[in-house]
């Protein structure tokens, strides 16, 4: 059943509780939190200013990092409420708490269209808990719940699941909305070919999506570290690649499955391979493989070779749908990049639905500079991968359901 969304609600004068997914990367530069990557900041934008225009007082509630419930000012999110400031080019007030008296106060001198954000909300241990009282705690800041969070929606904690019980409406978010309308409807019954691009270091991660997409996807481009585990399955030589080598069995079933079902699992016909992983190293091309040569000894596969992205490049041309999950190799380094480049433009290219699962493979297109020329490109990691396998997000099921 579709969920209730914030364009359903009654607004104006109401304090809305706002959970929005504010755990962005940051480094510590001249004695300062610098943010790295605001994306998930700025994709929370339009449900704010929709919010804000509506007449609602605005109070955003979010985790950052993992304070493991204890007061810890290197995971404070003040920084994250000055820079949303500048965002949105309005005052932003900071409560240093997120239930009790502090927020409280603020909250009462709001006016409609005023935003605040609360401190750290896993500061308290009630939050990862789910704890009912905590959860009534936030509750009682708010008249309405407005879940935006998508990044978080895997987690049943008391701000993305929890409250949702005790306020009379919890409705999704634009970007809440938009993920879903992605990575739930686009996906539930895809416009075929529908390729799936997977890539990263283990194939453990993926094994649910793998076997969830099974059923949808007409073929699998497999690149990354994970491809390797495969070649161990298949007897082709690894050198020093990483292996998974308990997974050899269940790479070999994912092999048989895809089989069965007449669904073309293509794995790196070619690769590049080091004997050094650093930003000078010049990787050599390991020609095509076969059981007889694979990568060399004492060497170790970085990256998709050339004929691997011919091959992949025209499955890309050919999709309606393309899902990417994973770079194919280690795109942090310029000289490993190629192959994960290669994808993302083939992805802009190509005429199809274009959906960019979270996680690195978001990182690497954003880091080309392509990160506007897909379809979507999800603010979720491990929320986008459970989705993608079909689990129900707890973040979403508290919501109300649409009458
Ligand atoms: C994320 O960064 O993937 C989400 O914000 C969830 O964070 P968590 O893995 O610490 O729960």
């Amino acid at each position: 059943m579709s969920k209730l969304s914030v364009r359903d609600l009654s607004l104006t004068g109401k304090r809305v509780l706002l959970r929005v997914d504010f755990n962005v990367p940051t480094e510590e530069r001249d004695g300062h939190t610098h943010i790295t990557d605001d994306t998930r900041i700025k994709e929370s934008l339009p449900t704010i200013q929709f919010l804000r225009e509506a007449g609602a007082k605005v109070i955003i509630m979010a985790h950052f990092g993992r304070p493991k419930a204890t007061v810890n000012l290197k995971y404070t999110l003040r920084p994250v409420a000055l820079h949303l400031s500048h965002l949105i080019d309005a005052p932003v007030a900071f409560a240093t708490d997120c239930v009790g008296a502090v927020p409280a106060a603020i909250i009462a001198g709001m006016h409609n269209g005023d935003v605040a954000v609360l401190e750290n909300v896993r500061f308290h241990a009630g939050e990862e808990a789910n704890d009912e009282a905590f959860a009534k705690e936030l509750a009682a800041l708010g008249d309405v719940f407005v879940n935006d969070a998508f990044g978080a929606a895997h987690r049943a904690h008391a701000s993305t699941a929890g409250i949702a019980h005790h306020l009379p409406q919890a409705a999704m978010g634009l970007l809440m909305a938009k993920e879903l309308q992605y990575l739930q409807g686009e996906l539930s019954a895809p416009a075929k070919p529908f390729v799936v691009i997977l890539g990263g270091s283990k194939v453990s991660d993926k094994i649910g999506v793998i076997k969830a997409l099974m059923e949808k996807a007409n073929t699998f481009l497999i690149g990354g570290a994970m491809a390797y585990t495969f070649f161990r399955a298949l007897g082709i030589p690894t050198g020093k690649s990483r292996v998974e080598a308990d997974k050899v069995d269940l790479a070999k079933e994912i092999l048989a499955l895809a089989e069965s079902k007449g669904v073309r699992f293509l794995l790196p016909v070619d690769n590049l391979e080091t004997q050094e992983i650093s930003a000078t190293a010049q990787p050599r091309p390991t020609g095509l493989v076969s059981p007889a040569k694979g990568i060399s000894d004492d060497w170790e596969a970085v990256d998709i070779g050339p004929e691997t992205i011919e091959r992949y490049r025209h499955e890309i041309a050919g999709a309606k749908t393309v899902l990417w999950n994973g770079p194919v190799g280690i795109f942090e380094l310029a000289p490993f990049a190629s192959g994960t480049r290669a994808i993302a433009e083939a992805l802009v290219a190509s005429h199809a639905v274009t959906i960019i699962g979270g996680g690195d493979s978001v990182t690497a297109v954003k880091q080309f500079g392509l990160g506007d020329k897909v379809s979507f490109c999800s603010t979720g990691g491990g929320a986008s991968l459970e989705l993608i396998e079909g689990k129900v997000l707890p973040g979403v099921a508290a919501l109300t359901d649409k009458a």
